[in-house]
């Protein structure tokens, strides 16, 4: 665009039972009031809540589609649109991309030459990238709504009730996994007066859990180091090792949550058939690591609701940010803000690889696919 006013649209997002929205009204005020010209697609806050009305008092501007293509030099997004059809050579696309698990997706964007940028590859511990962490603010959201969908499902109190009819036992509760979400699900699960354990492979997990109110699940299992701070693939031997400590563990929880994930890799089964299997009739398994690429539980599948021979109700915990979609669209909204603000200089992005953080977010660029980690996927012949 020709004029120094830069102009973001934000997409209606096409996933299906996606109902988040990349910017939300008051973010569409802010960055309006910034100088930054707000395209919105008709019905894009509609799944949050966000009427266009509500768009159009922040000052953005409601169009559909085709306009928006057209005119915006910033695409805006969630998840990655289903059809790249409308996008055009030079313009930008932020969204969480999940370019590892999407190559080829990534390689079409490039031969399109669209810029695209991908919020879930952020140096998240770099503390001048934290406002634009969104895969922390879903997780948060994630691991919270997880507690409740799992007190929901229980048939009994997470409490410890006195009763003149006698006393209620709390539930017991485990939680594998204590990044973001397991952190968030340990504390949730805490205030609802749960008795709460959690474990993770990074030791340095363990003083994190203490710190909610949690005990640590110590399987005696050697420490494995983490890599910037993810933890990495464990090899089969530590899996099995792993495997069948948590299995005697798992039987004795009422409600399980898992929330293991390893960047752009299959999630690991904590939770083998033998250790559900084993768990008591009315327990309860949230899988937040729920995906295409498997999950944290066998038998667990996205989006859906097992109930076992034994009794096990597995959830397979696909989107959760999407069902409290204002949180999670205005926790997002507020990164994507802090992630423009940082690209932007007056009216054009400044796409710049030598800075930490784009070396990081920005994948595709001049019709290359510059983010080393996704290129090398391309070159070895797809994702993991
Ligand atoms: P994640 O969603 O990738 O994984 C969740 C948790 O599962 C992690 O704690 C991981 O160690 C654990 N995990 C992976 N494989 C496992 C296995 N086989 N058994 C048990 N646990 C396993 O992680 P998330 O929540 O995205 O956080 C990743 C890391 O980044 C954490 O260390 C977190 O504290 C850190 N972080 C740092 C930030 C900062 O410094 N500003 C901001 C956000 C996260």
């Amino acid at each position: 665009m020709g004029d120094a006013q830069l102009t973001v649209g934000v997409l209606r997002e096409t996933a299906p039972g996606e109902r988040r929205v990349s910017v939300v009204p008051d973010g569409a005020a802010a960055l309006t009031k910034a100088g930054t010209r707000v395209l919105v697609e008709a019905g894009a806050g509609k799944g949050a809540f966000f009427p266009d009305a509500a768009y159009e008092a922040s000052g953005a501007e409601v169009v559909d589609g085709a306009d928006l293509h057209r005119r915006s030099d910033v695409l805006l997004s969630v998840r990655k649109p289903d059809t790249i059809d409308g996008m055009r050579d030079g313009q930008v696309l932020i969204g969480l991309l999940s370019p590892l698990l999407d190559a080829p997706g990534m390689a079409a964007l490039a031969q399109r030459g669209v810029t695209a940028v991908s919020l879930d590859r952020l140096p998240r511990t770099l503390s001048r990238a934290q406002s634009m962490d969104a895969l922390t603010s879903q997780a948060n959201i994630a691991g919270y709504k997880a507690v409740l969908v799992a007190a929901g499902t229980y048939t009994g109190y997470f409490p410890m009730l006195m009763t003149a009819a006698g006393t209620v036992r709390p539930a017991v509760v485990l939680v594998l996994g204590a990044g973001v979400a397991g952190l968030q699900a340990i504390g949730t699960a805490r205030r609802l007066g749960a008795i709460v354990h959690g474990y993770d492979v990074r030791p340095e997990a363990r003083g994190d859990i203490e710190s909610l109110g949690g005990k640590f699940l110590d399987l005696g299992a050697k420490a494995v180091p983490s890599e910037g701070g993810y933890a990495r693939a464990l090899t089969d031997e530590e899996t099995q090792a792993q495997q069948q400590a948590l299995t005697a563990a798992i039987a004795k929880n009422d409600v399980v949550i898992t929330t293991a994930q390893v960047p752009g890799a299959k999630p690991p089964v904590l939770v083998t058939a033998a250790a559900v299997a084993a768990m008591r009739s009315g327990s309860v398994i949230v899988d937040l690591a729920a995906g295409p690429l498997g999950g944290n539980v066998d038998g667990s599948v996205p989006d859906e609701t097992v109930v076992t021979e034994n009794g096990v109700t597995i959830i397979g915990a696909g989107n959760l940010p999407s069902t409290m979609a204002a949180a999670a669209s205005t926790a997002y909204s507020r990164n994507i803000s802090a992630l423009l603000a940082h690209l932007r200089n007056t009216g054009v992005l400044l796409i710049d690889a030598a800075d930490e953080i784009q070396a990081g977010v920005v994948i595709t660029h001049g019709g290359q696919v510059i983010n080393a980690a996704t290129a090398a996927l391309i070159n070895t012949g797809g994702a993991s």
